[in-house]
């Protein structure tokens, strides 16, 4: 089969062996994967334990081809889409020590097949296309658990997801909208922030310029609920942005640490800073429930080939995408 393989930090699309169906397997023809900034971290090697060469990939919408267990035999032919959590474990809050994510150390969805235990299947929302449903996984389960595990965001609450032009962000939007929250959005992009506005927020702001965020919480009355993955210096402000008992919820940080952090503000305002990393399997069913009973439709910012997946990497290098980058296997 062919697929995209990393090699030392360069990628090389190669014939490689198909993979060997075990017992409580199912192989699945892929359609369509979808990149994640964790395969950018990989492909920089700035990423814990990096396995080469590997098969990168952990959002795919595909085909179930075959199984190793005769009780499966009802998964054949039919088209799913794949939980990337491998061992999250019994803790429902917190992933186990044995945990990893599909695609790197084993084999993702960036090839033509890929085999995974048949409990990581889910068949794919009837109202999504393939493309469409290869965006879920990771980032729909990541935004799932920081919006409602950690931030209790509710009908009605002042809710700001920053860099929303961001493969978790624009979920993370498009399920607070969904659930009725008065949700407001950054972006260094002013057509990010219009699209947005033209889908549901109650208003945007650009990072880049200054006081742009504090204007408009003023503007707004604070924020209840803040999402975020950029951390950095930029952390104070948003913090500053919270109302009293507010939630400032992130599940990366691509900017790093911040130089300081005010912590009577955060102390004297009741105010929480809460970690948050994709989630257990019973929030993944319950992210793709949310999905159906909204009709959710994950932004889809651009699909390439197989050939083409290194300018697919590019593209969310250079920070240009709004939504997913998808590949078309
Ligand atoms: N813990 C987990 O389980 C988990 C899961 C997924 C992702 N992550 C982490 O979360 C981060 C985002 O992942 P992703 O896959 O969504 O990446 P992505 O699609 O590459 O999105 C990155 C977005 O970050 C935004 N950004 C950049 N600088 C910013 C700043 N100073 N302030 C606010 N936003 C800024 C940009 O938004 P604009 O384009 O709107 O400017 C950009 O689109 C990465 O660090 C990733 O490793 C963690």
């Amino acid at each position: 089969m062919k697929a995209l393989v990393l090699k030392e930090q360069s990628f090389q699309l190669e014939e490689v062996e198909n993979p060997i169906l075990q017992k409580d397997q199912a192989l699945v023809k892929v359609h369509f994967a979808a990149l994640n900034h964790r395969d950018q971290w990989i492909r920089e090697g700035q990423y814990a334990k990096i396995q080469l060469p590997a098969i990168l990939g952990s959002d795919g919408c595909g085909e179930v081809t075959a199984v190793y267990n005769d009780e499966d035999k009802h998964w054949i032919g039919k088209e799913v889409i794949i939980n990337p959590n491998i061992n999250w474990g019994n803790n429902l809050a917190v992933q186990s020590r044995e945990y990893q994510i599909l695609g790197m150390p084993t084999h993702g969805t960036l090839a033509e097949y890929i085999v995974v235990k048949t409990d990581r299947l889910h068949v794919k929302p009837d109202y999504l296309t393939s493309e469409q449903a290869a965006a879920l996984p990771l980032a729909g389960v990541t935004a799932y658990n920081a919006l409602f595990n950690k931030g209790n965001v509710k009908h009605g609450m002042n809710v700001l997801i920053s860099g929303v032009g961001g493969g978790v962000a624009q979920f993370a939007f498009l399920f607070a909208n969904a659930v009725g929250a008065n949700v407001y959005v950054t972006s260094s992009k002013e057509n990010v922030i219009q699209k947005c506005k033209d889908l549901g927020a109650k208003g945007g702001a650009n990072y880049s310029e200054k006081d742009a965020i504090k204007q408009l919480s003023k503007a707004v009355g604070g924020f209840d609920v803040i999402i975020d993955s950029a951390c950095g210096d930029g952390m104070n402000d948003l913090i500053a942005t919270l109302n009293p008992g507010g939630k400032f919820v992130f599940y990366g940080a691509t900017r790093g640490l911040p130089k300081e952090l005010n912590m009577r503000a955060i102390f004297w305002s009741h105010l929480q800073l809460l970690g948050s990393t994709m989630g257990s399997d019973e929030d993944f069913s319950k992210m793709i429930a949310l999905c159906n009973e909204h009709q959710v439709i994950p932004i889809i910012d651009k699909t390439f080939s197989l050939t083409d997946a290194v300018l697919a990497f590019d593209r969310m290098k250079n920070g240009e995408q709004f939504g997913k980058i998808i590949v078309k296997v």
